[in-house]
């Protein structure tokens, strides 16, 4: 179980010793593989279930600044005296977000992931990593008696007993941070170059310092060029195939989920959810829920203008929340409908006695715009919306919500999108698209646990909401919405360890990019039906329509056939797939969203093959 949340990592130094190499960059800028040593860094830390990282800057403060853009969980605060003062003086300047025991890193420092997990699984809330003999030339030795940190110091003869050499990675609680914070203005009024060590050893008869040595630890600070080329040659390279050994966990099978949600999910997202025990009334709650519908909102571009509302709930019941909260009594909302999640909002209105104008399309067909258009033309004096979803997921086809939106704006009619299986699977630029209400669920594309859903409202239109009469109690979006405003917190009783999941995934998105995920989530398809083409299959929707994160396939009439053998078979050898759901013709689903990969895939084919070739089934037309 992880504990630690927070983490400080000191980055203002000059790096005077890299001048030459650094050209203008801070040290954490520093490249040995294919992304700077902080976003390895940063990337280590999230893996480790930090969900919070507050970067002190100093030299080239804009390089960090730009990275807290690219990645919400990460804050930057400037030192601005960093050219003449110590490191203590950048923690002490940290003290405005720290807020909770935090894990304090070098920004120089390229280390395996075994560093942060040791830390993190310590019982110890103070805790110093050490490692054993380095031979780095300016190693910090430490010395320890009756399992408590001392002294430190370069020379190796000051201490008395060695308990290793300080690695730069340590486990801080708040109440040593506090006692660290404590005593460094009077001691920075003699000493402008205070050092955090010094500070750490400075305060350690008051507070318990522990330590944990690991003996043959992979680890690097590099200041100078021999460190750099040590770096270079010998301790990345055994960084990285360490790293790659990694199993975060045994116990948990790997299985991959091949039906569209809840989809699978990578091990940290899972262990996100082993937390203290937490009232959600807590502020602390309050904030995690906070920070999390600000990044739902921007994963889809609406910061500013857009509102995310989150319920404890599945798709369905957002869907329903808006829908029932957002038409007011005298209007309608005009419905299209080309799969089963359509016909859904039909139903949902017919619950709630909504009107409603239904624009019905076989499943599998795209949506006509004229006709749409005619529609809106037609029943304009009536219609408050439009409702669509974006990526039918009954089928697999990808609506094209931006064009319907357009042409809903020339009748002034809201939109209203669920895209519950696309959200964060394909990009969506709420604000162009024009789109007044978003659906997301945090079981598929997000790759976080099923049992949480969010409407993205944007904000004006949500305030005019409040005007209606409400249908509902528990899904009025409005008073859910002013609940959380008004008192930070949910209005009822939210499934604590899914936001937590969901937070450990979201960060793991950023993480990835938009950009990467759409990319690999489009390599899997392309794997997945050109193996599907080889074997015979053939798919429901036509390619140009297909939203590739979900491929429907025609069932083949082959007597020796059954989807629930295959399913049976599949399921056995790790993989599941779902079946279709009344189309015109009989299909089943696979699906490629969730964390897995194309080798994933690949895997899947060949036993998809075994099965097709033992039962003899055949799929290419005479
Ligand atoms: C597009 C779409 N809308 C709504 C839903 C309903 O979500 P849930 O099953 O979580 O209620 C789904 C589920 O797959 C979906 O794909």
């Amino acid at each position: 179980m992880f504990n630690v949340r927070q983490a400080v990592i000191l980055g203002a130094g000059l790096g005077s010793r890299l001048r030459g190499t650094l050209d203008d960059r801070p040290k954490g800028f520093l490249k040995l593989g294919n992304r700077p040593l902080i976003e390895e860094s940063i990337a280590k830390l999230v893996r480790t279930g930090i969900t919070d990282i507050v970067i002190v800057t100093g030299y080239c403060h804009e390089f960090y600044d730009q990275l807290s853009e690219k990645y919400p969980f990460v804050r930057t605060v400037l030192n601005p005296d960093f050219a003449t003062t110590g490191s203590m003086l950048s923690l002490y300047a940290a003290s405005q977000y720290v807020n909770s025991d935090f894990l304090l890193l070098e920004s120089d420092l390229v280390y395996e992931y075994n560093a942060l997990q040791t830390l993190q699984n310590s019982p110890k809330n103070n805790c110093i990593l050490l490692s054993g003999k380095t031979g780095a030339g300016d190693e910090v030795y430490v010395g320890i008696s009756d399992d408590r940190v001392v002294n430190m110091s370069k020379r190796r003869d000051d201490i008395k007993c060695l308990g290793g050499e300080l690695v730069g990675i340590s486990k801080i609680s708040l109440e040593l941070y506090k006692h660290m914070t404590d005593i460094t203005p009077a001691k920075y009024k003699h000493n402008s170059q205070y050092q955090y060590e010094d500070c750490l050893v400075d305060v350690s008869d008051n507070v318990a310092i522990h330590y944990q040595c690991i003996d043959n630890l992979a680890w690097i600070e590099i200041d100078d060029e021999n460190h750099l080329n040590k770096a270079r040659e010998k301790i990345y390279p055994l960084v990285e195939q360490r790293d790659s050994e990694i199993i975060i966990s045994k116990k948990v099978e790997r299985l991959v989920l091949l039906n569209p949600g809840p989809a699978a999910t990578t091990d940290t997202v899972k262990y996100a959810m082993v937390v203290n025990d937490i009232c959600p009334r807590e502020k602390e709650f309050g904030d995690l829920v906070e920070g999390i519908r600000q990044d739902l909102v921007k994963v889809v571009h609406g910061e500013g203008m857009y509102e995310a509302v989150p319920f404890a709930s599945s798709g369905t019941g957002v869907v329903e929340a808006c829908l029932s909260s957002v038409v007011p009594h005298d209007k309608a909302v005009l419905i299209i409908n080309n799969g089963a999640y359509g016909k859904r909002m039909q139903q949902i209105c017919d619950g709630y006695g909504i009107s409603h104008i239904d624009c019905n399309i076989d499943w599998g067909k795209p949506i006509d715009c004229n006709h749409v258009e005619a529609l809106l033309e037609q029943y304009k004096q009536d219609l408050s919306h439009i409702a669509l979803v974006h990526h039918e997921t009954t089928v697999g086809i990808l609506n094209d919500i931006t064009t319907i939106s357009r042409i809903a704006g020339k009748f002034g009619v809201e939109v209203i999108v669920d895209a519950i299986s696309s959200y964060a699977g394909i990009p969506i630029d709420i604000k162009d698209a024009g789109i007044h209400y978003l659906m997301g669920s945090a079981n598929k594309c997000i790759q976080g646990m099923a049992g949480l859903s969010f409407v993205i409202c944007k904000k004006e239109s949500l305030e005019n909401t409040k005007k209606i009469k409400p249908r509902n109690f528990y899904f009025n979006l409005y008073q859910n919405y002013s609940f959380f405003s008004q008192k930070h917190e949910m209005q009822f009783t939210p499934p604590v360890q899914i936001f937590y999941a969901l937070r450990q995934a979201i960060n793991e998105y950023f993480l990835e990019t938009e950009q990467s995920r759409e990319k690999r989530y489009a390599e899997m398809n392309e794997v997945l039906e050109n193996g599907l083409q080889m074997l015979g299959f053939r798919f429901l929707v036509e390619k140009k329509y297909r939203g590739k994160i979900l491929t429907a396939i025609i069932e083949p009439e082959d007597e020796n056939y059954s989807f629930s053998e295959m399913h049976d078979f599949l399921y056995k050898r790790g993989f599941t797939i779902y079946p279709g759901k009344g189309a015109t013709q009989n299909t089943f689903r696979i699906a490629n969203m969730g964390a897995i990969t194309t080798t994933d895939i690949t895997n899947f084919l060949g036993h998809l093959e075994e099965y097709v070739v033992k039962k003899d089934i055949k799929l290419r037309q005479p």
